[in-house]
């Protein structure tokens, strides 16, 4: 038996042998998520553990492979994944009067986002799968990782994105050559087309939503924040939801971490959605497992899930950690932009609505001011211009090519 033990679903508990299923459970269907169970003992037997990781020189997340499905032959892409620098704002800490915050910037990804860590897994375990093209349903982070993880092992690329999906987004899509369909209607319209293309063509559908690969890259998130926060570990770990992956992955990640004892706790996980699209921020509030899908609203669009597809894993992550989930406005996500960018850090509106999130579970009491935090900050701000020049609050100024035009300017600006 190899590493991988079974696949097991969330929702009826079913097993599956490693290759039985490619998505969901057969026998709850769409909604029964597989996650993908591992033989630890066998994986620390062959090495695995705190010392193997000391000693691996290879800092980007395939330092992790012996905790991902795949083989160990597999090829993988040359453009190095993960390994994104953690850092303290003391500033930031203050602003939002806790004891300290840290930003783990996942904008430092190849494609600019935290979702190179589960796309790149897809595509090496699309390849391993023997499938010659892949194709996802996204608001854009995740498909446009795809597709510059699938271009490097020579998989052709199929991409449905809906018809908000920011310009930049699209246009890194383009560059890495997959083809696009912009698809007339909300996200759940490209997820739906995306699932009917995929099983009319044979292709692997990379959407997290139901494939249980994708998580498993997420959960790299997870394993690295404990390895670099081994001696400093925070009481809280804060990401922004929209399915519910990410959440869940890093979750696992530093679950896996606590089992193999590089890590000796375990923090809370503060999970912030939008107002607009906050199904399981209120199924947490009323303390149960089921949501009813909304008609997604938010300017932040990588978080405008109506319908989360790992919505499960999501809120039973939280709840075992003992964390919360949180709701933010558009203009508390906008403020958190640019309030990040007064330290110098830009993120896209989901990778700043965390730090929303923050802000306002301390005024609701859920956080304490002596709490040590760590914001997950899942995307540049770059991925969506038109909203960061929103969220700026100024304008450029145009000038003619003279002083004297910069002078005028500047005699209305008080110094
Ligand atoms: C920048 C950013 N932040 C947060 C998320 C939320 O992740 P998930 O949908 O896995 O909950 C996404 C997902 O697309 C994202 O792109
Ligand atoms: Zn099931």
């Amino acid at each position: 038996m190899g590493k991988v033990q079974a696949l097991v679903c969330v929702r009826c508990g079913r097993s599956y042998a490693d290759g039985e299923v490619l998505y969901t459970c057969p026998s709850c269907g769409p909604t029964g998520i597989l996650d993908v169970a591992y033989d630890y003992e066998a994986i620390a037997a062959a090495g695995f553990g705190p010392k193997s990781l000391a000693a691996d020189p290879d800092r980007s997340h395939w330092r992790y492979r012996d905790l991902l499905p795949i083989g160990d032959g597999a090829e993988l892409p040359p453009v190095p994944v993960g390994d994104t620098p953690v850092f303290q704002i003391p500033g930031l800490a203050r602003a939002l009067e806790v004891e300290e915050v840290w930003i783990k910037d996942e904008g430092r990804n190849p494609t600019g986002s935290f979702k190179d860590r589960a796309s790149s897994v897809a595509a090496v375990k699309a390849r391993e799968l023997g499938f010659r093209t892949v194709c996802c349903a996204s608001t854009g982070n995740a498909a446009s990782s795809l597709a510059g993880f699938a271009v490097q092992l020579g998989l052709e690329t199929y991409i449905f994105v809906p018809e908000f999906a920011p310009e930049p987004k699209v246009a890194q899509l383009l560059i890495y050559g997959a083809t696009v369909f912009v698809v007339e209607g909300s996200y759940r319209h490209a997820y739906q087309l995306c699932m009917e293309a995929a099983d009319a063509f044979g292709w692997y559908n990379r959407s997290a939503a139901i494939n249980p690969v994708p998580v498993e890259g997420k959960k790299t998130a997870g394993l690295e924040i404990a390895e670099q926060m081994t001696e400093q570990l925070p009481d809280w770990v804060s990401v922004s939801v929209g399915d519910g992956c990410t959440i869940a992955g890093i979750w696992k990640g530093l679950k896996e971490m606590h089992r193999f004892g590089v890590i000796d706790g375990l923090p809370r996980l503060l999970g912030t959605q939008a107002e607009g699209a906050a199904p399981l921020a209120r199924a947490f509030r009323d303390g149960t497992e089921d949501w009813e899908p909304v008609e997604a609203k938010t300017l932040a669009d990588s978080i405008a899930v109506g319908s989360p597809g790992n919505g499960l894993k999501a809120l039973r992550a939280v709840r075992e950690s003992g964390g919360a989930f949180i709701a933010v406005s558009d203009r508390e996500i906008l403020d958190a932009e640019r309030e990040l960018g007064s330290f110098g850090v830009f993120g896209e509106p989901a990778g700043a609505a965390g730090v929303a999130g923050i802000k306002r579970a301390r005024r609701e009491g859920l956080i304490a001011a002596d709490q040590r935090l760590l914001h997950v900050l899942t995307g540049t701000g770059l991925k969506d211009v038109k909203a960061a020049v929103r969220a700026a609050q100024q304008q450029a100024i145009h000038v003619s090519p003279s002083l004297d035009s910069v002078k005028a300017v500047l005699k209305d600006v008080p110094r």
